[in-house]
């Protein structure tokens, strides 16, 4: 493709964004999390045991099984969506050296906790910031956490160029290879469309369309085969670098919404807010809320929904065979993640959400 190659504005970027000092672009959160997986296997000896939240994206699970780890999952509190200390204690005892910790919807976790878990044991700590643009904690934005971060640019994050992610690493030795930049023409054609198709499909008189072109994937949970990791296309790193103040902003949009639809009071008394911890500022890429009986808890689920209101993950990570066939661990069951996948509802955030749309879906869940 003619013209200057992004790729190392983005890096630049990155760096100063996420005090980042090692930076690998990559095709997908995904495949930054499988490299920072391997990379961290590698540093340890013999069978390494990855800790996994019960509760998650999919694609996490993707990311270990791609590394050859082997898992134990952990909980995760229903009231905070973050590690559930006992049982992450528990999988450190059964052996897991890894720990990774995957904010959901922007919420951040009770990060020092965990470290102070993992360090108990000589274990590192991967944070998985797919889901964390525009959140921070103690006013250092998630994904500048930890030794090792990753960011996920796929579609329904905050910061898209249709597809991408990045391995973060701060005092540490560079990743071993360099980003790379073969990611060959179709691919960058096919970054642009699915951006196109992204954006033109956010809009909530859309949201009936994905659903008949399954090829986009929108709305969707299934557990994906690993891939080998491909560098990040240059397309992709030219939306993400036009794109970072619209992000921004949209960031504090939703942020915005987010605390307008947590100050409609009946809204709290209708379901279970949850609670972040001291010194957060969750980005609420999309707004948790548990209710009894999950998207059949609204008073009219098929407003709420047709506005963007959406159940969470429809099981728990140990619920996926491959994660079963490498399982380790005392625990077989994870009654945190079992509510959630029970009862957590999402409700939009975005700012092409209007002041009735707001009102509308507050109505839907509380009548
Ligand atoms: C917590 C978490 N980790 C990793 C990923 C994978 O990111 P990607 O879709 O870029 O592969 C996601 C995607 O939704 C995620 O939510």
């Amino acid at each position: 493709m003619p013209g200057r190659d992004p790729r190392p504005a983005l890096h630049e970027l990155l760096v100063r964004e996420f005090a980042a000092e090692h930076v690998r672009l990559l095709a997908s959160g995904t495949q930054a999390l499988q490299v920072a997986l391997i990379e961290a296997a590698r540093d340890l000896r013999g069978d390494v045991i990855a800790a996994l939240p019960a509760f998650t994206c999919f694609d996490v699970a993707t990311a270990a099984v791609g590394a050859g780890v082997r898992i134990a999952l952990y909980d995760v509190d229903p009231g905070t969506l973050s590690p559930d200390l006992d049982s992450l204690t528990a999988a450190l005892t059964a052996g897991a050296r890894l720990v990774v910790v995957t904010p959901l919807y922007g919420v951040p976790v009770q990060w020092r906790a965990v470290l102070e878990c993992a360090a108990a044991v000589g274990a590192a700590v991967i944070e998985d910031a797919a889901q964390g643009f525009g959140a921070s904690w103690l006013g250092r934005p998630l994904g500048s956490l930890g030794a090792v971060s990753v960011l996920s640019f796929g579609r329904g994050k905050g910061w898209t160029g249709g597809r991408g992610g990045a391995l973060l690493a701060r005092g540490r030795a560079p990743p071993s290879a360099a980003n790379g930049n073969g990611a060959g023409l179709w691919r960058e054609v096919e970054v642009l469309a699915l951006a196109a198709a992204q954006w033109a499909f956010a809009r909530p008189a859309a949201y009936g369309l994905p659903a008949a072109l399954p090829w986009l994937g929108l709305g969707e949970t299934r557990y994906r085969d690993p891939v080998a990791p491909r560098p990040l296309p240059r397309a992709a790193a030219g939306l993400l670098l036009r794109g970072f103040p619209d992000a921004q902003r949209e960031a504090a949009e939703r942020r915005h919404r987010a605390h307008r639809l947590l100050a409609a009071t009946a809204i709290q008394g209708k379901g279970r807010l949850m609670e972040p911890p001291a010194g957060a500022t969750p980005g609420y890429l999309r707004l948790p809320l548990r209710l009894a009986g999950g998207l059949g808890g609204l008073v009219d689920p098929a407003v709420a929904t047709r506005l963007g209101a959406a159940r969470s993950y429809p099981s728990s990570l140990g619920a996926l065979a491959a994660v079963r066939a490498r399982l380790v661990g005392p625990a077989r069951r994870w009654p945190g993640a079992e509510e959630l996948v029970r009862d957590l509802v999402t409700l939009p955030t975005h700012s092409l959400l209007s002041e009735r749309d707001l009102e509308a879906l507050t109505k839907s869940v509380t009548g």
